[in-house]
């Protein structure tokens, strides 16, 4: 099959064939039809993960996936041959940037059918990742201020949406360039982090979401009110910068679950989650796709479209 790999550290992605995933008892193999690019990607890429995230060459990239399950491992009682279906897979069974990907069923889950795959892919591991943040560890509640750093990213887009699903008040930072997209999102306040400082214009939140981590999550403390709660899915708070300020800080790497991913699609049929994404690319232009993401400007996903 047709898969964008990686030959060895550093290398560039390229399109490669390599043999199809095997079916595994508790898996399901995926006819990929769209996957997406994440930060991640770029540092598996250079090797900074190699400790924590072990690799064989050739390596299939890709942490998200939507396509329709061809085969059914023989333990899977959940999903069927045809199944519209999008996940994030563990990192052991990654590599979605290919024709078919092996995902565990307890990692799975429906595909919403009032958006494309190319949209369904965009959401797996930014969605969970704004979720986990908002709602598991930093269980924020109706009318709580929250602050969610990078708005327009791929996390930060979803982020507001959820957190203005719970009822909260959501203040973001981005440039000037993304101010109207992620007060359509629907930002109550929107802080250009060129011109003006945030911690300086907010105060008394009671969760800061940050994905920026060193000086800006440093400064993040200071908006909290006592008791509040700092997640970041960036930074360490190695100063003891919590205890200080009498807050909570949790940091954390998103996990796969299917069941959440079944949480988020049932808030994508309903209108309440949309799909935000800045580009599409061949899976011969995936190289492309992480360059654009490396620059940190991508507003929204970048998605990565298999097969039409
Ligand atoms: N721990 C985990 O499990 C986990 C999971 C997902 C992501 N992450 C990490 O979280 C970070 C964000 O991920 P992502 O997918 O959202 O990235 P992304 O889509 O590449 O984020 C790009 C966005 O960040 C904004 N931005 C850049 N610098 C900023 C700043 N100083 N202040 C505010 N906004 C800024 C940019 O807006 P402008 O163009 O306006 O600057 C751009 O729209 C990455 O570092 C990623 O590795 C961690």
């Amino acid at each position: 099959m047709k898969a964008a790999v990686i030959k060895e550290y550093g290398a560039k992605v390229e399109v490669a064939d390599v043999p199809k995933p095997k079916l595994l008892p508790d898996s399901v193999l995926i006819e990929v039809h769209a996957s997406s690019v994440n930060p991640v990607d770029n540092m598996v890429r250079a090797g900074y993960l190699k400790e924590m995230l072990p690799i064989q060459f050739p390596f299939t990239m890709g942490y998200d996936v939507s396509g329709v399950v061809v085969e059914v491992g023989e333990q899977v009682t959940k999903f069927k041959i045809g199944d519209e279906v999008f996940s994030r897979p563990n990192s052991m069974q990654a590599g979605t940037i290919a024709e078919y990907a092996l995902v565990k069923e307890n990692e799975l889950a429906i595909k919403p059918s009032n958006i494309s795959h190319e949209e369904a892919a965009s959401i797996p591991l930014v969605g969970l990742t704004a979720w986990q943040a908002l709602v598991v560890k930093g269980n924020l509640q109706k009318g709580q201020k929250v602050l969610i750093h990078a708005g327009s990213g791929g996390v930060g887009t979803l982020a507001i949406q959820i957190a203005k699903h719970i009822g909260a008040e959501v203040a973001t930072t981005t440039s000037a360039d993304n101010i109207n997209l992620v007060k359509k999102l629907g930002a109550d306040k929107v802080i250009d982090y060129k011109t003006q400082k945030f911690e300086e214009v907010l105060s008394d939140y009671d969760l800061v979401f940050d994905m920026m981590g060193g000086e800006t999550m440093e400064k993040s403390f200071k908006i909290l009110k006592k008791g509040g709660c700092l997640v970041s899915i960036k930074g360490q708070d190695t100063k003891g910068l919590a205890a200080q300020y009498g807050v909570r800080f949790e940091a954390f790497f998103m996990w796969p679950s299917g069941e959440m991913l079944s949480q988020l699609a049932g808030l994508i049929t309903k209108g309440v989650l949309k799909p935000i994404i800045d580009k599409i690319y061949s899976i011969e232009q995936t190289q492309e796709a992480y360059d654009y993401i490396q620059s940190g400007r991508a507003k929204g996903k970048l998605v990565i479209s298999i097969k039409e």
